[in-house]
C-alpha cells in the first residue's frame, strides 16, 4: 500500500488507522477536542485552509460523514466541492486517472473518498501529485479512520482512558468498516477487553481481530462493559440469501432497556449510524439517557477538522 506517511514522519494520506502510533492518535484527539463547543455554542472557525480545496468524492451513499467533512473543510477556510463520480470502475483504468488529473488541475489539495471497491483511496493516493493528500471516508468493509478516531473521541469524553475499559461491538462485525477502525484505534489506545458480539455468519475470519473475544451471546458480551457499540447490519454487502430476519435477529442481538441492564450501570451505548431501530437497537436505547450517539455526530465533524488540519498544514510526526 502507498505509505500514508511523508519521508519526515507526518501524516500525508489517512487511509487506515492500521500502523499509526498511539502517540500521533493522542495527539489528534487533543487537537480534536479542541474543536469541539457545547450545541448551542458557535463552533470555531479559522483561516488555516485559506486557498485550499477539498473534493469530496463520494460514490456510496452517506450523509453524516460527507457533510462532516464539508463543514470541517469549510470551517478551517477551504473551498469545498462535492463531486458523485465512479471511481472503482476502472481502478487502474484512464476514468480514474482522467478524474485525478482533471482535480489536480483545478488545484484540488485534498480528495475525501468513499467507495465500495477495497483499494480506491490507495490507488487515487499512488497517482496522485506530491501535495496532494487522499482521505478514505469508507473504503468497502475494510476501513473508515475517521469514524474510527471520533468514535476513540467520544469514549474518551466521558471516560478519559480507554486503558481500563471493557468494549463491546456488537453485530455485523464481518462486512463492517466501521469495526476494523474502531478496532485498530481502540487497541493501540490500550483497551485491555475488546470483544465482539455477533452471530455466527456475521463473525470476521478467525485471524482478523487478534486479541478480541469472540461471543455468539449478547449477555456475555455485554457483561459489566463500560461501552457499547452497535453496528448496523450492511445489507449492501451480503447476498439476500445471507440476510438474516430481522424479526429474528432483534429477539437475539437487538439492544434493549433489559439486555443493556446487563452492561455496567453507567456504560455508554453508542451507533454510528444510520440505525435501524427495532432490528440491531430498540428506540428506548437509542434516545435513552445511555446514548451518546448524536455526541459522535457532533465529534465527526471536530476529528475531520484536526485530521484535515494534520494533513494539509501541521503534520505532527505520525510515526
Ligand atoms: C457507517 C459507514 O458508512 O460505514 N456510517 C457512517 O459513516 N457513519 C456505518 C454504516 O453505514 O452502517
Amino acid at each position: 500500500m502507498t505509505d500514508q506517511l511523508r519521508p519526515d514522519g507526518t501524516l500525508r494520506h489517512l487511509i487506515t488507522l492500521e500502523g499509526l502510533s498511539r502517540d500521533w492518535m493522542e495527539r489528534l484527539l487533543e487537537r480534536s477536542q479542541s474543536f469541539v463547543r457545547p450545541l448551542g455554542a458557535r463552533p470555531p472557525v479559522s483561516h488555516a485552509l485559506a486557498g485550499r480545496t477539498v473534493a469530496n468524492l463520494f460514490t456510496e451513499p452517506s450523509t453524516r460523514t460527507r457533510v462532516s467533512f464539508e463543514l470541517a473543510a469549510k470551517r478551517l477556510g477551504a473551498h469545498v466541492v462535492n463531486l458523485e463520480v465512479q471511481l472503482s470502475s476502472r481502478i487502474k483504468g484512464e476514468s480514474m486517472l482522467d478524474t485525478v488529473y482533471t482535480l489536480q488541475a483545478l488545484h484540488v489539495d485534498a480528495m475525501v473518498i468513499r467507495d465500495a471497491e477495497a483499494g480506491v483511496p490507495a490507488a487515487v493516493a499512488a497517482n496522485v501529485a506530491p501535495h496532494v493528500s487522499v482521505l478514505s471516508a469508507g473504503e468497502a468493509h475494510l476501513s473508515h479512520p475517521t469514524q474510527g478516531l471520533l468514535d476513540a473521541l467520544t469514549v474518551r469524553q466521558h471516560r478519559k482512558r480507554l486503558d481500563s475499559l471493557s468494549i463491546a461491538i456488537v453485530g455485523d462485525i464481518r462486512h463492517s468498516r466501521v469495526a476494523r477502525s474502531d478496532y485498530h484505534v481502540f487497541r493501540a489506545l490500550g483497551c485491555p477487553d475488546l470483544r465482539i458480539v455477533a452471530p455466527p455468519a456475521l463473525m470476521p475470519a478467525a485471524e482478523e481481530f487478534a486479541g478480541c473475544s469472540r461471543h455468539t451471546s449478547l449477555k456475555t458480551g455485554l457483561k459489566d462493559v463500560d461501552v457499547v457499540m452497535m453496528l448496523r447490519i450492511q445489507k449492501e454487502r451480503m447476498g439476500q440469501a445471507d440476510l438474516p430476519d430481522a424479526d429474528r435477529y432483534f429477539a437475539k442481538y437487538g439492544l434493549t432497556p433489559e439486555r443493556l441492564a446487563g452492561a455496567r450501570p453507567d456504560a455508554i451505548v453508542m451507533h454510528p449510524q444510520p440505525m435501524n431501530r427495532g432490528i440491531e437497537i430498540s428506540s428506548d436505547v437509542a434516545d435513552g439517557p445511555q446514548s451518546v450517539i448524536r455526541d459522535q455526530v457532533r465529534n465527526g465533524v471536530a476529528v475531520r477538522m484536526a485530521v484535515l488540519e494534520e494533513v494539509l498544514v501541521a503534520g505532527t510526526g505520525a510515526g
